[in-house]
């Protein structure tokens, strides 16, 4: 179960038995009731990076934590929409609303072949969600438009929270939301940015994320606040693309054609080694697989696989 306290093995071609036992803190999130730590998250504090120079200010007026208890996980009750927007534009340079909407109709309908050739894995992949009959705390990181609900989505007790910073994703994941069969009171999108999650520590099942960790600012702070979030024995579910091997033409091509990428692909970098970042992040386990898709050339390298805290 993926609530639960161990992580079970990974199905298919997802290798080992991953272990992990460390006691669950249940902290539940409701749409309306988004929990937020408040303690000083070291080196990825959010309100550190802050450069509207109000940080402290923003932080205590927005996202001010009641303590439940000795954890240092909080709530509040304002909108996670409210997360401070110099936290925001930190991690994502504000873009011309063209721009955005422009890259929003691109993911929208430029991906379908990408799509056809990943679906075997996503399949796989998103399979693991299902075997639990349990309600499921889900956040999907640079959720876009929602290409990967009709892969899990279906589950009525599935709470879906999906962070991007570009809002004109919103309108996208939101119809895709509805198409997969979750109900509109069960997906609520945040915008917001992977390096500061407004969620509370402990609190997820599982964490999504897919074409993501190439796009964000900061990989390292993405992925401790993947591991923040989860409950113990929770679960990350990822499928990126990533470098070519050293010295191959491709990577030669990658390296090259990097600056042009992340110029038209709002950030996208071709020349991560993002499976070497989830490997040392400090997840109790990590089982991932490299595949090379054979349409996408200049992202045809690949990893998934799971994580598990
Ligand atoms: C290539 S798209 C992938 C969208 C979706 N995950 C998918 O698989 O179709 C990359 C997404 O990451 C989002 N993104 C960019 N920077 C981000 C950040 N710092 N934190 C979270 N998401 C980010 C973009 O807005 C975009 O929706």
């Amino acid at each position: 179960m993926l609530a639960s306290s161990s992580c079970s093995p990974p199905p298919l071609n997802l290798l080992a038995t991953v272990s992990t036992t460390t006691k669950t803190q249940t902290l539940t999130l409701t749409r309306t009731r988004i929990q937020t730590r408040t303690r000083s998250i070291s080196q990825s504090d959010p309100l550190r990076y802050c450069s509207c120079g109000r940080r402290h200010l923003l932080a205590a007026s927005l996202l001010l934590p009641i303590l439940p208890s000795s954890s240092q996980a909080a709530e509040i009750t304002s909108s996670p929409s409210h997360i401070p927007t110099c936290v925001i534009d930190k991690f994502y340079p504000p873009k011309a609303d063209w721009y955005e909407e422009f890259y929003a109709q691109a993911t929208d309908m430029g991906m379908i072949s990408y799509e056809a050739e990943i679906a075997g894995y996503k399949k796989e992949l998103f399979g693991r969600l299902a075997v639990s009959g349990k309600s499921k705390n889900i956040v999907e990181l640079g959720v876009g438009t929602g290409a990967n609900f009709k892969y899990y989505a279906s589950a009525a007790d599935f709470n879906v929270i999906g962070v991007d910073p570009n809002k004109k994703m919103e309108k996208h994941a939101r119809a895709a939301a509805v198409a997969a069969g979750l109900p509109p009171t069960n997906f609520t999108f945040i915008r917001g940015v992977g390096e500061a999650l407004p969620i509370g520590d402990n609190s997820m099942d599982a964490v999504i994320g897919t074409l993501v960790l190439c796009s964000v600012k900061d990989v390292d702070i993405s992925l401790k606040e993947v591991r923040r979030v989860l409950k113990p024995g929770g679960i990350y579910l990822f499928i990126e693309h990533v470098a070519a091997s050293d010295g191959s033409l491709l990577r030669l091509m990658q390296n090259f054609l990097d600056p042009l990428q992340q110029f038209v692909a709002d950030g996208c970098h071709l020349t991560r080694e993002t499976g070497r970042h989830i490997s040392d992040v400090g997840f109790s386990s990590v089982n991932l697989k490299s595949i090379f898709l054979s349409r996408t050339s200049l992202i045809s390298p690949h990893i998934y696989g799971i994580a598990c805290k």
